[in-house]
């Protein structure tokens, strides 16, 4: 008898240890301690013993009872505190992975903020295309064959008159053919010379071309777009200023610059002491330009300007070498997220 209680509390034990549930648990204690549990039934068999043996064994049976139902308890608990999750279940308080995300390219994003600024102005949006011809390229921007001016916008030619464009400038020539003044757009997109690659050089860069058009468009105009654009692109504190410059398609011409924001005027690496950054060329329409796109002659003014995105967004980033932005070296584009 004494043998069958240390099977059955070893048994009892090692059971309720691995009970996965409160159901299970429920089941174990039927099992030992209900109506016809096992333990039930020894103390059932008591009867049968002999006088000396019932005291004792009665007494030993009771205390089974009683662990067992202690061990029941302590079980419960503790399959309270620390449920029992299934195999597949995801601990949802681990830290995730976190997916590697991308990120604009610098020149994107430099751009973006450029056509923002002049979208907060009320200017459009256009593009045009690549391959371009002598024409656009040239001709209808005032610019004659035998024209020097032709050596500043070193080309690639393809063939048949075919060329890739030098600037963006020719979309003005190909917006104004088909739309009537007044308008204000805004021209992103690839340029390409056949320059030597070095830091400041690439044979294909960008530009963003601005023209507005209408009936008593003036240089005050061109002066306070562009004054508002560096402010809103360069922050509250900068200023313009205009030089006196020579573009084929513009009369009369300037090339601007912007007071240094690095260190506001006063002269730094930056700068090379200026205290000023060329950063486009700008000007009021030749009248040849609107005669080439068949506008009524005297009837319109308007005023164009061109700018370097690389180099805005060499300045704006301090980028020291032009290269970088078209190796996609990842620890370069990394630091524009
Ligand atoms: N197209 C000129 C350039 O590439 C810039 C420019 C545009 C100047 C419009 C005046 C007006 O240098």
């Amino acid at each position: 008898m004494l043998e069958k209680i240390k099977a059955i509390e070893a048994a009892a034990n090692d059971e309720m240890g691995s009970a996965a549930d409160a159901k299970a648990l429920d089941d174990l204690k039927i099992k030992y301690l209900g109506r016809k549990g096992l333990v039930t039934e020894l103390l059932g068999q008591i009867s049968s013993l002999s006088a000396e043996e019932k005291p004792r064994l009665g007494k030993e049976l009771n205390a089974l009872k009683v662990r067992i139902d202690g061990a029941f308890g302590a079980r419960q608990a503790e399959l309270a505190r620390s449920p029992v999750l299934p195999k597949d279940h995801a601990d949802l308080t681990l830290p995730g992975f976190r997916p590697p995300s991308g990120s604009r390219h610098p020149l994107t994003k430099t751009i973006d903020e450029i056509l923002s600024a002049f979208l907060g102005m009320g200017f459009k949006v256009v593009e045009g295309p690549e391959i371009e011809t002598e024409f656009y390229n040239f001709e209808a921007l005032n610019i004659a064959l035998d024209h020097p001016s032709r050596d500043a916008f070193d080309t690639f030619y393809i063939k048949n008159k075919y060329l890739l464009r030098s600037h963006t400038s020719p979309m003005q020539v190909r917006f104004m053919e088909t739309e009537k003044p007044p308008f204000k757009i805004v021209v992103p997109g690839r340029v390409y010379r056949p320059d030597a690659v070095d830091a400041s050089h690439s044979f294909m860069f960008h530009q963003v071309e601005g023209l507005v058009v209408g009936e008593d468009v003036t240089f005050a105009d061109l002066k306070g777009t562009l004054g508002m654009f560096v402010k809103s692109y360069f922050g509250a504190a900068a200023k313009i200023r205009f030089r006196p410059h020579h573009f084929p398609f513009t009369e009369p011409s300037a090339e601007v610059d912007v007071s240094c924001f690095i260190c506001g005027g006063k002269g730094c690496s930056v700068c090379g002491r200026k205290g000023w950054l060329e950063i486009l060329g700008c000007g009021m329409v030749h009248p040849n330009v609107f005669k080439a796109v068949k506008y009524p002659s005297g009837k319109y003014t308007g005023f164009a300007f061109g700018m370097g995105a690389d180099r805005i967004a060499m300045l704006k980033y301090g980028i020291n070498d032009m290269r970088l932005f078209f190796e996609n070296d990842m620890r370069f584009l990394e630091q524009f997220k």
